[in-house]
């Protein structure tokens, strides 16, 4: 089974399980994410206190869950906080929660009587604005297996002790968490868009820290409706940068390859999953003086 999936398989229990495993890493995201970088977040706050002054600005260009922007945004490790993402639907959930209509969409899912005639009625609506495709994208994340918004992926039929589509279905905590993010939106931007354009424009952009997690090579279609992209492209790119970066990804003999075509450094980074299965992920970065080992483990 894919690690990245059965990691974020989790439910709310377990979620906060694995999180007090990483140390404490308060899950903010509305999403429950395949691929999520929670487990990461540690090695992320080393990575932007490196210069010991505050980072003025964070892109996350692939920014999915977006957990790696909404914990900096939370603790002020970056002044301003650049999100971009490419899925139309998940792009309208960020859209809309980093808006004033953020309370709309909070106020859906408390009131919202999740059944599945419900279900079929608010996915079914031939005339969706924005802030209904946010509310359809949060409520298919939560109700259909793993997560998983790209096709094929389908409702949980038994789930959690055979609650079904309710066994992920968190309405408090969902709220609470769009509430808080409402709360530190305004250091934060959204870009509905692509992410190698973006870094294009900001190759010479020598201020900016980068967290570049693409779909990677192997779980990638699976799990992601936009999943095919150029992996060389991006690490010709990824070299270019004048800022700090960090580049993460599958453990593959292609990656390794690629990190050397390009001259780029990196380490290897155990990723805990539930199911106690150790996997190793790849951190790609300009330099490593942040990086120590132990803290790792
Ligand atoms: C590995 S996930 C990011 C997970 C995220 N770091 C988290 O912790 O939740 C990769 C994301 O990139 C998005 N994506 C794929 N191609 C893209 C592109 N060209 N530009 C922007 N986003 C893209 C996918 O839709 C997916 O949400």
């Amino acid at each position: 089974m894919n690690n990245q999936l059965t990691m974020f398989d989790l439910s709310e229990k377990s979620e906060r399980a694995a999180i007090i495993n990483v140390a404490s890493v308060p899950q903010r995201s509305p999403f429950r994410y395949p691929g999520g970088k929670t487990w990461l977040v540690p090695t992320v706050r080393k990575w932007l206190k490196q210069e010991r002054k505050s980072v003025s600005e964070l892109i996350e260009p692939f920014a999915g869950g977006g957990i790696v922007s909404l914990t900096a945004a939370f603790e002020r490790l970056a002044d301003g906080i650049v999100m971009v993402e490419m899925d139309e639907e998940i792009a309208a959930v960020w859209e809309v929660i980093l808006s004033e209509n953020n309370k709309w969409l909070a106020a859906k899912i408390i009131s919202f009587n999740l059944t599945i005639d419900n279900v079929k009625a608010e996915l079914n609506n031939p005339n969706k604005e924005l802030h209904d495709i946010a509310f359809c994208t949060i409520l298919k994340n939560r109700i259909f297996h793993g997560g998983i918004l790209a096709k094929g992926s389908g409702m949980i039929k038994n789930g959690e002790n055979g609650k079904g589509i309710t066994s992920r279905w968190y309405p408090k905590t969902l709220h609470d968490r769009i509430i808080a993010i409402g709360y530190v939106k305004d250091r934060i931007s959204f870009k509905t868009g692509d992410a190698f354009e973006v870094l294009e424009q900001n190759l010479e952009n020598d201020k900016a820290y980068f967290f570049i997690d693409p779909p990677y090579t192997k779980a990638g279609k699976r799990l992601y409706t936009y999943y095919d992209i150029d992996h060389e492209r991006l690490f010709a790119l990824t070299a270019q940068l004048k800022g700090k970066f960090m580049l993460t990804y599958d453990d593959t003999n292609e990656i390794r390859q690629l990190a050397d075509e390009y001259r780029l450094d990196y380490r290897t980074i155990p990723m805990k999953t539930t199911h106690h299965l150790q996997k190793n992920e790849i951190i790609v970065s300009d330099n490593f003086s942040w990086w120590t080992e132990s803290n790792h483990r």
